[in-house]
């Protein structure tokens, strides 16, 4: 796991985007309380989702207003169709820490 950054960074219902060795990574504070680790990058066209609104578990891409399901990658309507990874996330003493082994199996 690599150390991101601290939940103090991310307050709750906002999103920062990070740089984790190379991979551009937006951490979301989700209205569940929970830290979540998203590919930035809108699967559709190339549109940074940590500029996006969080809504429950999903992250909406600001431009055409695919969401994302911060848990699986899954878009939950068009226009995008295809996931975009997530990655597992810990955290310990108020550091967050993340994979970059994307989770689960997609189609
Ligand atoms: S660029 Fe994200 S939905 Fe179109």
């Amino acid at each position: 796991m690599i150390r991101v950054c601290t939940t103090e960074d991310v307050p709750k219902g906002t999103a920062v985007s990070a740089d984790v060795d190379g991979t551009q990574i937006a951490i979301v504070h989700a209205e569940d309380d929970n830290f979540y680790a998203i590919y930035d990058e809108c699967s559709h066209e190339q549109i940074a989702l940590s500029e996006g609104e969080i809504d429950g578990c999903t992250l909406e891409c600001w431009l055409h207003g695919s969401r994302f399901d911060l848990r699986t990658g899954e878009p939950t309507g068009l226009p995008a169709t295809v996931p975009v990874p997530v990655y597992p996330v810990e955290v310990h003493d108020g550091d967050i820490y993340i994979s970059l082994e994307p989770m689960g199996e997609r189609q």
